[in-house]
């Protein structure tokens, strides 16, 4: 059973879209809300929700995330930088886990994978850091064997596999299959180093045929897809086929 991870940043992109300058960008008549859409995907069947406060605060707020906790039925996965105040802002949330991404200024949503050799020092210090507190750590790294011995060099217990460069190419059948024997190298390599190994960016619902032939990957979290389709379906239903698509 692979498990779904609902990654809800997109609802929160959508409502600064309209309430960016607001004074309040959350609460009251401000839609859409991704604490209620959170939980409606934990009703649908998601096994866990991923939300990723940002240095600027751009998509995501602390108080969405902190009005989710209040109510939440599954477990909270948070994305955040390095960044010494968002370490720190992590361990105040407290969630179930955290994944460490890089962070870029101008993207819209998160481009590359983390680099854990090139900022090991760093890497480690918070890897430390949050397994004191007792969170869990996940790297996003590309699936590389170097980023992932560099993960395990450090006790990060989890990583999550970049499967953007699997999701570009899906639709020219030999760059696919190369890009999937470099995820599945990357996802023995990472079980071989005693990590738990999560998958994803870019999973939709005609490549996730592929990316479920990644039969160990213990959980993808998708996000812009399940939330694309909701617009059309309704989120129920859109979480509820992402789940299937995934065992069947
Ligand atoms: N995993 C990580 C670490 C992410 O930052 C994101 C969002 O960019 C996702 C998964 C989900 O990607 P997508 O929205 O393309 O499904």
């Amino acid at each position: 059973m692979i498990l779904l991870g609902v990654n809800i940043d997109h609802v929160a992109t959508l409502r600064q879209a309209r309430y960016r300058d607001e004074e309040n960008t959350f609460g009251g008549f401000v839609e859409p809300d991704p604490a209620q859409m959170a939980w409606l995907a934990e009703d649908a069947g998601a096994d866990g929700i991923t939300m990723h406060i940002r240095e600027d605060r751009r998509h995501v707020q602390v108080e969405d995330v902190q009005r989710y906790q209040e109510k939440m039925k599954t477990r909270l996965n948070l994305e955040t930088s390095m960044s010494l105040e968002m370490v720190q802002l992590a361990q105040e949330i407290n969630p179930d886990s955290v994944c460490l991404v890089p962070e870029n200024r101008k993207e819209v949503t998160t481009e590359g994978g983390l680099d854990v050799c090139g900022n090991i020092e760093r890497a480690n210090e918070v890897v430390r850091e949050l397994l004191q507190n007792g969170i869990p750590v996940s790297m996003f790294i590309d699936p590389d064997p170097h980023q992932l011995e560099a993960c395990a060099k450090i006790g990060a217990p989890w990583v999550e596999l970049h499967t953007g460069s699997f999701a570009r190419a899906w639709y020219d059948s030999e760059r696919r299959e190369k890009e999937l024997s470099i995820l599945r190298e990357g996802m023995r390599v990472g079980l071989e180093l005693g990590l738990r190994v999560n998958a994803g960016h870019g999973i939709n619902y005609e490549n996730v045929e592929g990316a479920k032939t990644l039969e160990s990957i213990y959980e993808f979290n998708i996000g812009h897809s399940i939330i694309s389709r909701s617009l059309n379906t309704g989120l129920v239903e859109s979480v509820k086929k992402m789940r299937t698509l995934l065992n069947q």
